[in-house]
């Protein structure tokens, strides 16, 4: 099994002030390496799901290893661009475009708009006619695929606020005859986030090949298919995969989605790129033994990775300086709120004041959502060299 951190990680670890993220940066290489060689294999295009992480310096090597973007805002449209990501490479979602932002989208050029909504498509129009500029679109379709995964996260049942439902498809081709700047290139479909069997993706396949031929009667050929994300990562014993089965993954589409001849199938995947290569690496400030618990009271809380709290998620905690026989605790963070725990009844070494902890698999979801509660600092991160 291979090791998440050197020796000389950990004891580097020491002299810096905590919290803080560390990347371990060849592991995001031989990631990026397996998921471009896997999609080649099938021709598959990769589109990096920046709300992930838009960390400026790994937005620079995921940028190099020639995949594009997948965008959801004005500001991660910046992020990509300036970390040199081609705009005919980046793809514009979301279910609330303002005016700046699709204005931005134009101005660059990028390469499609994914559209959710009527009232979208008709903004996109307006803005476009006014610059004299098509605007390519893809239409999100929400394909009515349960992800079986947390109902936070997942975005593909008819009850979700994303993209446009089966019954309305006709309605809004009829409409989008009547809109003449825009161009329509494709269909984008996203079904939820940490999916760890391949039934929902078999799934997804079934519906959009359906929905390919029904297009297809109507006249309509997509020349891009983008399947989204989702594909998830393993929270619980993440050595024993750092990188993600892109191979089956893949496989499992090519097996299952037929594609058109001449069109291009994309995928979005955020988590399953950068999860694994960060953790959140914190100092004990105090051992609290109250009567019935002990608490890890840590120097980082859900301020800097708020997964847990948010979603009841579980990340792998390690002790990284003790090697003590174990003891049982709950470890907690510093915030003033009972959510801002990481973890109950967790087996660690027994631990001390000043102990370096690491929260696993925290690349993902991770430093982009912290925020500054509590008046606290923005965390800083460190990328192994
Ligand atoms: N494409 C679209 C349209 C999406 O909405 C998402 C994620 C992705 C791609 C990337 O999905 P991934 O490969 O990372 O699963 N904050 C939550 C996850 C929210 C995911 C939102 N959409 C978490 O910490 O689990």
């Amino acid at each position: 099994m291979e090791t998440f951190f050197t020796a000389s990680d950990i004891e580097s670890f020491r002299n810096i002030p905590t919290p803080f993220y560390y990347y371990n940066t060849g592991l995001l290489k031989r990631t990026l390496q397996a998921v471009t060689g896997e999609a080649a294999r099938y021709n598959y295009h990769i589109h990096y799901a920046i709300k992930a992480n838009a960390n400026h310096k790994i937005l620079k090597i995921i940028q190099t290893s020639g995949v594009g973007a997948d965008c959801v805002s004005g500001g991660e449209i910046q992020a990509a661009i300036r970390a040199g990501f081609h705009t005919d490479k980046i793809v514009f979602a979301g279910v609330g475009k303002a005016d700046w932002e699709i204005n931005l989208g134009l101005d660059n050029n990028i390469s499609c708009f994914n559209v959710e909504s009527i009232p979208e498509l008709e903004v996109i129009n307006e803005l476009a006619t006014t610059k004299g500029k098509t605007a390519r679109i893809a239409l999100r379709i929400n394909p009515e695929v349960d992800a079986h995964t947390h109902s936070h996260i997942t975005t593909g049942m008819r009850e979700n606020k994303f993209g446009i439902n089966l019954d309305q498809l006709s309605a809004v081709l009829d409409k989008l005859q009547t809109l003449h700047s825009l161009k329509l290139i494709g269909a984008h479909f996203h079904i939820g986030s940490q999916i760890t069997e391949p039934g929902p993706f078999i799934l997804l396949c079934q519906k959009v090949s359906q929905i390919n031929h029904d297009l297809e009667k109507r006249g309509i050929t997509l020349d891009n298919i983008n399947f989204g994300g989702g594909l998830g990562i393993d929270y619980e014993t993440p050595d024993r995969r750092l990188i993600p089965d892109f191979k089956t993954y893949f496989e499992s589409f090519h097996r299952h989605f037929p594609v058109k001849p001449g069109q291009q199938i994309h995928f979005e995947p955020g988590r399953s790129i950068v999860g694994q290569c960060g953790a959140l690496i914190s100092r004990v400030l105090y051992i609290k033994e109250g009567s019935f618990k002990k608490f890890v009271i840590l120097d980082a809380g859900f301020t800097e990775l708020i997964r847990p709290a948010l979603y009841g998620a579980g990340h792998k905690i390690e002790n990284l300086t003790s090697t003590e026989t174990e003891d049982v605790y709950d470890v907690v963070g510093p915030i003033c709120e009972s959510s801002d725990c990481f973890g109950k009844d967790v087996r660690l070494p027994r631990t001390h004041r000043r102990d370096l902890i690491a929260i696993r698999s925290a690349g993902a979801y991770g430093e982009i959502m912290a925020s500054q509660y509590n008046c606290r600092k923005l965390p800083q991160a460190i990328l192994s060299s």
